[in-house]
């Protein structure tokens, strides 16, 4: 008997399976090369951590050029509700003014997150700025942010799964899931 539990032993339910994940990609990638068609430039920015399977997955499905580079903010520690508190963990490595940025991100929430993004690159004067989300839990909006690109609405729940952590684990399950409640059992005692 193995020391380690199974991951899948915490889910309760898949939202979003790999299948439908991974035909969406698709469909956002078809979406993206048309709009920058005329652009020889297009660079990536990858949200960290929750952002790194999306990112991937994205990247692989664009046909097109395109360079990456990683940024880490932190709003959430260990708990599912947002404490609206934003930090910068790690910078982009190279400057993006003149060039054509798209953020990818994991989910957005409250907004705070990609807000603060947002605001921080526009300033750094990039040539265009675009936002592209997996999820969107538009019932927990509290700013509005432009996204352009949007997987999948989903209702006001918390996910797992395909990058989204609780406690840091459940990132590299392949789908988006519902954790049973006895996960969250120990943030209440
Ligand atoms: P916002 O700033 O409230 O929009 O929160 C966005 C960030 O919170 C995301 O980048 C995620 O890291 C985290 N987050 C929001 N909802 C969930 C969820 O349902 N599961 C896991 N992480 C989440
Ligand atoms: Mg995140």
């Amino acid at each position: 008997m193995s020391k380690v539990r199974d991951l899948q032993d915490d889910i309760a339910s898949i939202m979003l399976s790999a299948d439908v994940i991974q035909q969406r990609i698709q469909e956002l990638a078809q979406e993206i090369s048309k709009d920058y068609q005329d652009e020889e430039d297009l660079l990536l920015i990858c949200v960290l951590k929750g952002g790194y399977i999306f990112l991937s997955d994205l990247s692989r499905a664009l046909q097109r050029p395109h360079d990456v580079d990683f940024m880490a903010i932190s709003s959430y520690g260990n708990q599912t509700k947002s404490s609206g508190a934003v930090q910068l963990i790690m910078d982009l490595k190279e400057p993006i003014n003149g060039r054509h940025v798209l953020i990818v991100e994991d989910i957005i929430d409250s907004g705070r997150t990609l807000q603060y993004l947002h605001d921080s690159l526009l300033a750094r004067q990039p040539a265009s700025l675009r936002i592209c989300s997996l999820l969107n839990k538009p019932s927990r909006r509290e700013v509005d942010v432009p996204v352009e690109y949007m997987g999948f609405e989903i209702e006001d729940e918390f996910v797992v799964g395909y990058g989204l952590d609780f406690g840091e684990k459940y990132r590299n399950l392949p789908y988006i899931a519902v954790l049973k409640p006895h996960v969250f059992a120990h943030l209440f005692e």
